[in-house]
């Protein structure tokens, strides 16, 4: 397959404040300056709430440091009358390099549609984002469907309404993974990864399909972070709960 940069990143969720952020962005820094990491053989990301974003980006940029930056979500709006959202050009200026859709959070607490999530996908592709699309089953469906429908569905839907040629990432997180210290198994993860790669095949081409990286999302600790990675098809993490430590997100940053 083709060399994919790995990527492990770090959703935040509604958690910390620009002050508890910056406090946590340091430290992360310091703990991978003291195990020597230099960032080139991993990508490493943050998506904090839309209120840390200006505080973090300041950060990194005074320090140099090569951790990207991710959104949560945004409008898939350009501008106007819209309270209470934030579009992708407002993200871009921030020197936001991701943004989050789908989010099985925003599936099911917000009742976001395919459709809505297709063009929030659009929005950050066309304001230069890489859109980092998010799907997964619950645990009915991974009764009723078996583990790959739901997400292919998803992912389907997403990935064509995107403009032609443009980069983005899947994460693939079974909902029931989520936050239940319950992860996938590794060579779930990896069945799920290699029918969502092989899709993409028909959808984006060979070539787009075999650079863009998929990751796996649900429950991931730095005990359990080899095992993905050691599948030929997972190229990375997006991790929640463990990524508010900065050790913990630390350990799995360094899975190797
Ligand atoms: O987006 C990451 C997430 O939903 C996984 O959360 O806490 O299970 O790692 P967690």
């Amino acid at each position: 397959f083709a060399e994919r940069t790995p990527l492990i990143a770090g959703n935040w969720k509604m958690n910390l404040d620009h002050l508890q952020a910056i406090a946590l962005v340091q430290k992360l820094s310091w703990s991978l300056k003291d195990a020597r990491h230099d960032y080139t053989d991993v990508e490493v990301a943050v998506f904090p709430p839309f209120t840390d974003l200006r505080s973090v980006q300041t950060l990194l940029t005074a320090d140099k440091l090569p951790i990207a930056l991710g959104a949560q979500d945004l409008s898939p709006e350009a501008a106007g009358a819209f309270t209470g959202d934030i579009s992708a050009a407002m993200l871009a200026k921030l020197e936001v390099h991701y943004a989050l859709v789908g989010h099985s959070e925003r599936r099911q607490g917000h009742g976001e549609s395919d459709e809505l999530i297709g063009a929030k996908a659009a929005a950050a592709s066309n304001a230069g984002l890489v859109p980092m699309i998010c799907v997964g089953e619950t645990a009915a469906d991974l009764e009723e469907h078996g583990p790959a429908a739901i997400p292919l569905a998803q992912m389907q839907a997403a990935v064509s309404a995107l403009p032609e040629g443009a980069e983005f990432v899947i994460a693939y997180e079974p909902v029931w993974a989520i936050g239940s210290g319950q992860a996938a198994s590794a060579e779930q993860a990896e069945a799920v990864a290699a029918a969502l790669r092989e899709a993409l095949r028909d959808t984006v081409g060979d070539e787009r399909a075999a650079a863009t990286r998929i990751l796996y999302g649900g429950s991931v600790a730095s005990q359990n972070i080899a095992g993905f990675m050691a599948q030929p098809n997972v190229d990375g993490a997006l991790v929640g709960g463990a990524s508010l430590k900065s050790e913990e997100f630390s350990r799995i940053i360094q899975f190797r």
